[in-house]
């Protein structure tokens, strides 16, 4: 095997964020730029020689182009075995089933979610772990100091054919392209009570699926339309596409408009679903009924025990802390722990893996298991469908049920995207500082009572994780956390989520609940003047 030595220099700012490296596809694509980052994850990730490595993308443009070259550089850095997804796919939840399921020491994932692609859009890179989950702050940590010495990468000439199932050399590493879906359906079956979809499917219970271009059109059609009988035409924009038809594949009230309209119509379907560019996310939407993901996750929890795979019930609830606490009072009246990390699915992974929970979830329309170590879209879906179909209720009923006995967690999240990173830099400075001074403040008819910088512990490794949020919290129970994305690749995105709860009043308006916190916002953390923005750029 002939081993080449490619000499390089380091690139600034390749720090993986909230999830991996995001950058624009014109960064990725400068020679080295890519070569260097899986150089630095292969010089620094812990395995033994010959070890499997999973890779696997959500089909956006420069996807191929990466794989190749990264199969020719873990055969130069003594992989034994690459297993790589038919056509360069495999969605972040399959990635890592297949992780856990083939021993594999870890995976990359190429993606970047949610974001746009094209020449011109979002490309990613990101680490996974032998538990199949996102490499933890340390791992990642090794990977960026790696990435800022690096001086040479290695790759052996070859070439690899993605779309033909079946297994060939690279050098002397074995490379094998697997079927990315066939995994991840046995996975599903055995979680989810296929036989109750498929009476309610008979018995006229219909769906609409928007894979929205992306990668889950090959995993709905083979799960809704083949194996739960769902008609043709149940999924719709299923064929991944490199640009994702130009949209951004982002499956909430904006960017899924459409679907939001067909089931808000009065000849609506019974339940409706979508799922993001990589598969990790989705959107709830029952016939003239939006779920919120805070409440999806609660509603999830206080029903799992009817499928299958949670029949035994559930051992704790997670949920990341800008996510609304609708949670907690489902694991209170289980009589369950639940816990409170910072954005992001990597944190959830300790937990998962210590047994402290079967649960986890995020405001960020990502809602999983321990099933796998990624938040998984399609199994939020199944699990929905499974719940609905041996309750023989509509997502409505299911919904106004659960606020009458555990009250109404109001919730909206207000993005201001693309925003001036040293202006919204100074305004968490400014907040941060202020903090200690807000308790006693009256804005409107609102009194803050405490406010905090969220910094977590994690419960299993004792790790500490600070500055991730800023609470502010008000006596009547309210909430608003101020944040800026990790995720982002232009500027800086502040997020303001808000937060109000109700006992008794579960049917009003989620806006005309939230007016008084969208105000006192303003007025704490001085929106406009830091950003000149009077609005935000999404609601949802
Ligand atoms: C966003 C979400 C977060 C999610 C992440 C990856 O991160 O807020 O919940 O885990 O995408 O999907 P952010 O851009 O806020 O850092
Ligand atoms: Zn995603």
């Amino acid at each position: 095997m002939t081993i080449h030595s490619h000499p390089t220099t380091p690139f600034a700012g390749q720090k993986p964020g909230t999830s991996g490296l995001r950058k624009k596809v014109r960064v990725f694509a400068q020679p080295n730029y890519a070569e260097n980052f899986i150089q630095s994850v292969f010089d620094v990730v812990e395995r033994a020689p010959g070890a499997t490595l999973v890779i696997g993308g959500d089909g956006r443009f420069h996807n191929r182009v990466v794989i190749v070259q990264a199969i020719r550089m873990a055969a130069a850095n003594g992989y034994g075995r690459v297993l790589v997804g038919q056509g360069g796919i495999l969605s972040t939840p399959a990635a890592s089933h297949v992780i856990r399921k083939y021993g594999a020491s870890g995976g990359l994932i190429l993606s970047a979610s949610h974001n746009p692609g094209g020449p011109d859009e979002d490309f990613g890179i990101k680490y996974n772990i032998a538990n199949g989950g996102p490499a933890p702050e340390a791992v990642t940590d090794a990977i960026f100091a790696r990435t800022q010495t690096i001086d040479r990468w290695l790759a052996v000439p070859g070439e690899v054919d993605l779309d033909r199932l079946g297994t060939n050399l690279v050098g002397d590493m074995t490379v094998a392209v697997i079927d990315p879906v066939a995994d991840y359906a046995e996975l599903m079956e055995s979680l989810f009570d296929f036989a109750a979809i498929r009476r309610a499917v008979a018995g006229g219970f219909t769906m609409a699926f928007d894979a929205m271009s992306a990668v889950t059109g090959p995993y709905a059609v083979e799960i809704l339309e083949r194996r739960l009988g769902f008609a043709a035409g149940t999924v719709r924009n299923g064929t991944p596409l490199e640009d994702f038809g130009g949209h951004h594949p982002d499956p909430n009230l904006v960017h899924a408009r459409e679907l939001y309209d067909a089931m808000m119509a009065p000849d609506a379907p019974d339940f409706g679903a979508a799922s993001d560019g990589d598969g990790d996310r989705n959107l709830i939407i029952g016939r003239h009924r939006f779920i919120t993901p805070s409440d999806s996750l609660a509603m999830l929890a206080a029903n799992a025990h009817l499928a299958p795979g949670y029949a035994g019930g559930l051992k704790g609830i997670a949920r990341s802390m800008p996510t609304s606490a609708a949670a907690d009072r489902v694991a209170k009246a289980l009589g369950i722990p639940c816990f409170e990390t910072p954005t992001g699915w990597k944190f959830f992974g300790n937990l998962l893996d210590a047994g402290k929970v079967t649960i986890c979830g995020e405001e960020s329309a990502g809602t999983g298991s321990d099933h796998v170590r990624e938040k998984d879209g399609l199994w939020a879906v199944l699990l929905w469908l499974n719940i609905l179909a041996v309750r023989g209720v509509s997502v409505d009923a299911l919904a106004r049920e659960h606020w009458a006995k555990f009250g109404r967690n109001y919730y909206a999240r207000h993005d201001y995207e693309a925003v001036d990173s040293a202006a919204a830099n100074a305004l968490i400075a400014e907040l941060t500082q202020a903090l200690p001074s807000l308790p006693g403040r009256v804005v409107g008819p609102l009194t803050v009572a405490a406010a905090d910088s969220f910094s977590y512990t994690d419960p299993v490794d004792g790790s500490v994780s600070a500055g991730q949020g800023l609470r502010v919290l008000f006596a009547c129970g309210s909430r608003i956390v101020f944040r800026l994305s990790g995720t982002g690749t232009e500027g800086a995105t502040l997020r303001v989520y808000l937060e109000a709860y109700s006992a008794t009043d579960i049917d009003r308006e989620t806006p005309a609940m939230l007016a008084d916190l969208i105000a006192a916002a303003e007025a704490i953390a001085g929106i406009a003047r830091h950003t000149g923005r009077t609005r935000p750029d999404v609601v949802t």
